[in-house]
């Protein structure tokens, strides 16, 4: 191990440093929305069967190449013998910069959100469009979100991210878990629940799919080498199959209990469950206005508070792909990478800043065969998501199983572990990143980019 690099402080450190890159508004702001638009549980359903099926040997395999190469995902095919597919690894860090472009927007929303409720603005939530459409305010809480980013990434993996995620994570659950039993007790709650937890089985579409397919990818930091990246820094004692399984069990489990808490919240309210990109913000506010004026103003501003450190925990991970690209493999100083980095994705973010009405050529940025017209942040987040991280995982995939070869990756994955070799869960991950794996994903990829991008409707 390159003892310069750094390396997590434990194994617990490493398992909540990943989880916190994983849980974030993908789960808490993005799968209710998606779920809500897709037509409720068979969503759900779709979901689940990625996450555990395809993403998690995925996951399994990015850890495996990261610490077997102690690089970054550019630098760690270079390191086990295949040049050419480090351009595997430019995609990556070249979608963390997109996704951290606006990812770092609604994060500006949030933290806004956050010092909205301490001053008791429970109307927030009717203003929601007028707020986003405040380029300026919600600027300066995005250049304040980039700016704790960088200054945690610049500190190194384990002073900075381990210690903030292992206080942040518990208490964001206690408060969440707190609003699913309120939620409970509200009128309607039943038919928010019916929604979630019910599925209707027509409703699977191959749109379903491959939104389904984007979530998983999006909410488990898969695709981009973001685990590549912070299994670099994992130790060779430890356990890689138990820890993706964790990582990947407290994610979807944060997600659904973000269902539990918003459908019933959705449903008692009487708002749509298809209000996309919105739904959190304009349905909370009038939750927590219900709460009475103290307790509404405490536990408002702690859920917004939280949300937005369980974003900057994946914030800080997004950023640290294409930092750890600029130190390792173009020698830039640590410092000096991080915050031009940040500096530069907070300009390419501005688009997205401006594309919830602020402008109306980046709110009506483009119209797409398969979706109609789009602003620029849901596009890119199209393009991002649902595009280039499920062909990341078909591409790691593919690498993983024939180029590297699946004696290698089951090597690398046997070290920490005892009866690896031959057990059921080396079965599994040899026959999903073997077959699985590239088939769905390389299909779906297609299928996706033919449908929304050039509205080619297959099934
Ligand atoms: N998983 C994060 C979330 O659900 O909010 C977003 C994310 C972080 C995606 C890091 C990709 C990534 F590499």
């Amino acid at each position: 191990m390159n003892s310069q690099r750094g390396e997590w402080s434990s194994r617990i450190g490493f398992v909540l440093a990943a989880a916190g890159s994983a849980i974030g508004l993908g789960n808490i702001w993005k799968f209710p929305f998606e779920v809500g638009n897709h037509g409720g549980a068979a969503f759900v359903v779709v979901y689940l069967f990625f996450c555990f099926v395809l993403c998690f040997p995925v996951m399994v395999t990015e850890i495996a190449i990261g610490r077997k190469t102690n690089k970054n995902p550019v630098g760690a095919y270079k390191a086990l013998g295949y040049k050419n597919w480090s351009i595997v690894g430019i995609l990556g860090v070249l979608c963390g910069v997109i996704i951290l472009s606006f990812y770092n927007v609604v994060a500006g929303w949030a933290f806004g959100y956050f010092l909205e409720m301490i001053i008791g603005n429970f109307a927030i939530g009717d203003q929601f469009g007028a707020f986003v459409s405040d380029w300026f305010q919600v600027g300066i809480f995005s250049a304040i979100f980039m700016g704790t980013t960088a200054f945690i990434v610049a500190r190194g993996v384990s002073a900075g991210i381990e210690r903030a995620a292992k206080i942040l994570m518990p208490s964001l659950l206690v408060i969440m878990l707190f609003l699913v039993i309120y939620a409970f007790t509200l009128p309607n709650a039943m038919e928010g629940l019916k929604f979630y937890l019910v599925p209707d089985f027509s409703k699977i579409s191959l749109k379903v799919m491959y939104s389904a397919l984007g979530q998983a990818f999006f909410s488990l930091s898969l695709g981009m080498g973001a685990l590549i990246t912070y299994g670099s820094y994992l130790s060779s004692r430890e356990n890689i199959v138990s820890s993706a399984a964790l990582i990947t069990l407290a994610d979807v489990g944060i997600a659904l209990i973000a269902g539990l808490m918003m459908f019933p919240l959705v449903f008692s309210q009487g708002i749509e469950p298809t209000g996309g990109a919105g739904l959190i913000f304009v349905t909370l506010p009038g939750v927590f206005q219900s709460l009475g004026p103290v307790l509404g103003v405490v536990i408002g501003s702690l859920f917004f508070l939280l949300l937005s450190f369980a974003a900057l925990t994946s914030t800080v991970s997004l950023l640290e792909v294409p930092v750890s690209y600029a130190v390792d493999e173009l020698g830039m100083k640590r410092k000096m990478a991080v915050w031009s980095i940040a500096g530069l994705i907070f300009v390419i973010g501005i688009p997205s800043l401006l594309a919830n009405g602020a402008s109306d050529f980046w709110s009506k940025f483009i119209e797409l065969p398969g979706v109609g017209m789009t602003d620029f942040m849901t596009f890119i987040g199209y393009l991002a998501n649902d595009s280039f991280l499920p062909l990341g995982g078909f591409l790691v995939s593919v690498f993983a199983a024939y180029v590297w070869k699946k004696n290698k990756l089951h090597e690398q994955i046997a070290i920490g572990q005892d009866h690896y070799a031959g057990s059921f869960v080396s079965k599994f991950i040899d026959v999903t990143v073997s077959i699985i794996a590239p088939i769905i994903l390389g299909i779906l990829f297609v299928l996706t980019v033919l449908n929304r991008f050039f509205g080619v409707d297959v099934i």
